[in-house]
């Protein structure tokens, strides 16, 4: 059985081991137009240097609409890829499978950065009216006064932008492609039915209503080379209840997205509306539902774990259990940027991991 430290391989691409910095938004193009800053290299690099198997950039959006802020990233032009080119090549440097996650916000698009001093919607000659699958927009405090509903045409349109994002991906060099269907953002807003009550091929039923989730995969693999792998995240359930998008729709789903080329799952949850219920968000709160997926789909698709989890051996418990393929961490990598170096330290795998010379005081062999 693998630990935290075996090296991972999906297709031809060997990433070091199984440790992935999750993909974070840093709400940092403080020019608002979705160009690579020197935050974003700074932060990507250095969680490369710290050891980790797989660095994913933030959620990347495929057009200026899908982004969630105006301060967020973008991978719409070749500019956005000539931008980010210098940071993945250093990442590779240091050693780390590089990864770019494709998104669109849907509904959800167009709001403040976090740290703004107001929240909610983006009104005025900031913001711009979000897309998704009706008008109805997510109910925010303060709403979007209208969402714009994608007719058939425009949702082939937005299937196009995710081809052409990809392909300005695979131009800035990126390894992995991941497709962002998770977190209440256009693709989950798709496939829930929380959110999806259009009576066309692109609602109604599961089939209808995975569809663009499905297409945007198929599309992605269709440019991505064949030996680098695609991801899909997906959010396992939506917390609502059993007319909710649940754990078992996921599992169905992640089979039919193994067909159209997905090869590892990112099982997170959440996010399609406010009145969600969770049980808690404590340690390792959503690794069951990647341990679903990996029981019912066995070896035909890789699984990454994510959410809460925060320690080495919690890390590699999920690894030596095999309940999931990757360990996938968010916050602990903002506390701790050299987390895979330093689980080495505490697990005595000193002479497993890569660490730069500069820094080999700090983390000697023996
Ligand atoms: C600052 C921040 C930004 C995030 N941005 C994204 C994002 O761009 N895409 C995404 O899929 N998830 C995003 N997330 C969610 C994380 O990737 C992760 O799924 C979540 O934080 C749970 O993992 P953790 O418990 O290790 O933090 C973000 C989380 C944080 C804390």
């Amino acid at each position: 059985m693998a630990d935290l430290f075996d090296p991972l391989e999906l297709r031809g691409t060997t990433i070091r081991n199984r440790v992935m910095v999750s993909p974070m938004c840093q709400y940092s193009c403080e020019a608002m137009d979705g160009l690579a800053t020197d935050w974003h290299h700074q932060h990507l690099v250095s969680r490369a240097v710290g050891g980790a198997g797989l660095v994913m950039s933030e959620a990347a959006a495929v057009e200026p609409r899908g982004r969630i802020s105006p301060q967020d990233l973008g991978i719409w032009s070749e500019e956005h890829a000539e931008a980010l080119a210098p940071t993945v090549e250093a990442m590779r440097g240091h050693g780390a499978t590089t990864a770019v996650q494709l998104a669109h916000a849907g509904r959800k698009a167009s709001t403040f950065r976090p740290f703004a001093e107001e929240s909610g919607p983006v009104h005025g000659s900031d913001g711009w009216t979000p897309v998704g699958p009706t008008e109805t927009p997510y109910p925010h405090e303060e709403p979007h006064e209208t969402v714009e509903r994608l007719s058939v045409a425009e949702i082939e349109g937005v299937i196009d932008s995710f081809r052409e994002a990809a392909e300005h991906a695979l131009d800035a060099g990126f390894d992995v492609a991941e497709v962002h269907g998770a977190h209440g953002y256009l693709l989950h807003e798709f496939y829930s039915p929380v959110t999806n009550t259009r009576e066309d091929d692109w609602g109604g039923d599961f089939h209808g209503r995975t569809r663009l989730v499905r297409e945007v995969t198929r599309t992605v693999r269709e440019v991505w080379p064949d030996d680098r792998p695609v991801f899909v995240r997906l959010s396992a359930t939506d917390w609502m209840g059993e007319d909710a998008w649940t754990v078992d729709d996921t599992v169905r789903l992640a089979g039919e997205l193994v067909d159209v080329g997905a090869d590892l799952i990112d099982v997170s949850s959440g996010g399609i509306h406010p009145d969600q219920e969770l049980p808690h968000a404590g340690p390792h709160y959503q690794t069951p539902y990647a341990e679903a997926v990996r029981e019912a789909h066995g070896e035909d698709v890789a699984v990454g774990a994510v959410g809460g989890i925060t320690t080495p051996e919690g890390a590699n418990e999920v690894i030596l259990n095999g309940r999931a393929d990757l360990a996938i961490m968010a916050r602990e990598h903002l506390r701790d940027p050299y987390f895979t170096l330093t689980a080495a330290r505490e697990l005595g795998a000193m002479d497993r991991v890569d660490v730069p010379p500069q820094y080999a005081r700090a983390f000697p062999r023996s």
